[in-house]
């Protein structure tokens, strides 16, 4: 399908085939670093996109009932994994036995240790740790605190001693960096970290270190594993649960001009597709007629069609050979560059209708 000439209103297009081969890359990766890689569920919530990554996954990450209700029954021919990492952690948690996953329960909180001991059935769980940018500035600086999730290195023997008396079997640790761009170096700090600070260690079965793996990529994927599995002793199993790197290069969007204006030596481009609605947490590149060696430059801002001023894909510089602004109302744009996630959040505020989804799988 031509997806410019066949232009039927705003749409997020994924590209099977580049999902499938993002994903094989990461399996045979996983596989030559003996470590385990799950989808954290929220960065989609297409269901083919979940049966397609369980294929070459080791399970899920999810935060809750309803996102654990949109996953795959389990893989018998082999042992799934399923996290499940709940800021708020309801009193529902008979969910968590359906599907017959092998599943762990992150704690965030003390608070959350002690809901999970009214529950009777035995269960598997984890401690989520409190990391920032520097990869566990909360355990070196107990002053400063700055995100809102897990719990402090300094507090994590007491939970342990805690556990020890728990029907519940504590098996490992968790930790997600929540920039977009999280550097090695913060991946490194973290693990120095929970080998020194966490009491007996090795008794652990896993470690988890979230996500947050998109500035890593997925062609030094393999090397960044390597790297951090060789820090980490062989006997505990080290996972990952990226979103968005499974995604890379995978969604594209598509959006038509509905009319155009100039403002000082800008021009404003207003689309059918907004920021607000279909691309949140997307840093688009559209596909533009670029001339190299125009005379003419031209600076951009493409904006969507909500009431919201803030509403801006981005702005951009076009050179071009056409004295007259090349682009003009009733043509379409392709833009790469696009976040799974813009899928999940995909709304219609202020009457505007959500994006249609286009699941693509192309001939190679
Ligand atoms: C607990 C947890 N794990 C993993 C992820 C996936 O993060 P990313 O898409 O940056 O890989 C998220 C995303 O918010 C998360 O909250």
């Amino acid at each position: 399908m031509n997806l410019l000439s066949e232009y039927s209103g705003p749409s997020l297009v994924f590209d099977e085939n580049k999902f499938i081969s993002n994903l094989s890359r990461i399996r045979k990766a996983s596989q030559r670093t003996n470590t385990h890689v799950v989808m954290a569920a929220k960065s989609c919530t297409l269901d083919i996109s979940r049966r397609i990554a369980m294929k070459y996954l080791s399970g899920f990450e999810v935060s809750n009932s309803r996102e654990f209700a949109g996953l795959p029954d389990q893989n018998h021919h082999k042992e799934s994994l399923l996290f499940v990492t709940n800021p708020i952690l309801g009193c529902d948690h008979s969910y968590l036995f359906n599907k017959h996953y092998r599943t762990f329960v992150h704690v965030d909180s003390f608070h959350q240790f002690l809901e999970l001991q009214k529950i009777e059935r035995p269960l598997e769980f984890g401690i989520r740790l409190s990391v920032d940018e520097e990869g566990a500035i909360n355990y070196q600086r107990r002053d400063v605190v700055t995100s809102r999730f897990g719990i402090s290195f300094d507090q994590i023997g007491e939970i342990m001693q805690e556990a020890a008396a728990s029907h519940h079997r504590l098996r490992g640790v968790h930790v997600h960096h929540q920039r977009k761009r999280v550097d090695v170096k913060a991946f490194h700090v973290t693990t120095k970290c929970i080998l020194e600070c966490i009491p007996d260690v090795e008794q652990f079965e896993y470690i988890n270190l979230g996500g947050g793996l998109s500035g890593i990529g997925i062609e030094g994927f393999e090397g960044f594993l390597a790297q951090i599995r060789s820090e980490i002793p062989k006997k505990i199993k080290l996972i990952f649960e990226p979103g968005s790197l499974l995604f890379q290069g995978v969604v594209s969007a598509i959006g038509k001009i509905m009319n155009i204006k100039k403002i000082r030596n800008s021009y404003v481009l207003f689309m059918d597709i907004s920021k607000e609605c279909h691309l949140k947490w997307s840093d688009p590149v559209p596909l533009l007629p670029q001339s190299r060696t125009g005379k003419f430059t031209y600076s951009i801002s493409i904006c969507g069609p909500t009431c919201f001023e803030g509403d801006l894909i981005g702005q951009y510089k076009m050179k071009s050979d056409s004295k007259s602004f090349p682009l003009y109302v009733g043509q379409v744009i392709h833009f790469l560059n696009v976040e799974s996630y813009s899928q999940a959040w995909n709304t219609e505020f202020n009457g505007i209708p959500r994006a249609q989804i286009m699941w693509q799988q192309q001939a190679e």
